[in-house]
């Protein structure tokens, strides 16, 4: 059985000054989650938005005919569990941290399940996977970065398609409906590659929102996935 394949664009390279207008306009081109990209200037190099801004694009994040679309919320801070929670009240769906980002896993883990989202955990380039050894019965979602978290626009690192491999097997094993998403440095040239090594989930930032036709670029994307 083929995968239900998700595109999920992330914001942090739309244009910051018509936000709302930029979520309208990639879920209008097909996007099936937004990606929602968290950082604190303390976990890493950058600093982003906050619960409000969520809480102000939620409305926003509605396909035309008023379905909503899922906000997969990223978080890259440090620490975890007070965001985690303003978030959920700002609407997020998925909620994903970085476990070395935790004092406490299973705990942040469960405040975020306990709060009515779906967890994820996520993972660095050079981050083993071992913490599944132990939680992934409890989530949702493993986020592998494919590039170094803080900005958007660099390049895909290429150890990550043996890490998703890696991934793919674990989840087959727990037998868990989990999703395995990969992020940073995906384009329509790469995303069959990332798509064959066990992903199922596509963030895309540079490659969407550095284009003036989105729709142009997520059917490409599509179309690949489909090949
Ligand atoms: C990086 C973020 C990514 C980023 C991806 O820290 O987690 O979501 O927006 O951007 P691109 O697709 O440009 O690599
Ligand atoms: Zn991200």
């Amino acid at each position: 059985m083929s995968p239900t394949y998700r595109i999920a664009p992330s914001i942090l390279s739309a244009d910051f000054a018509r936000l709302g207008e930029e979520v309208r306009h990639v879920i209008a081109a097909g996007a099936d989650w937004i990606h929602f990209d968290v950082m604190d200037n303390h976990y890493v190099p950058n600093l982003t938005f906050g619960p409000m801004v969520c809480q102000a694009l939620k409305p926003h994040a509605r396909t035309p005919d008023g379905q909503p679309v899922p906000i997969d919320v990223h978080l890259m801070v440090q620490p975890v569990d007070e965001l985690a929670t303003a978030f959920a009240k700002a609407g997020a769906d998925y909620i994903s941290f970085h476990p070395d980002a935790s004092a406490h896993l299973h705990r942040s883990i469960q405040n975020i399940k306990a709060h009515g989202c779906k967890a994820g955990l996520t993972f660095n380039p050079a981050m083993p996977l071992d913490v599944l050894d132990w939680v992934i019965e409890d989530i949702d979602l493993i986020l592998l970065m494919s590039v170094n978290p803080g900005f958007g626009g660099q390049s895909f690192i290429d150890s990550t398609l043996r890490k998703i491999e890696t991934a793919r097997k674990r989840i087959e094993a727990s037998g868990k409906d989990i999703r395995l998403e990969v992020d940073g440095g995906i384009k329509g040239s790469n995303i069959r590659a990332v798509a064959d090594a066990g992903a199922d989930t596509f963030v895309a930032g540079s490659a969407i929102f550095g284009k003036p036709d989105y729709k142009a670029v997520i059917d490409q994307m599509r179309a690949a996935l489909a090949a």
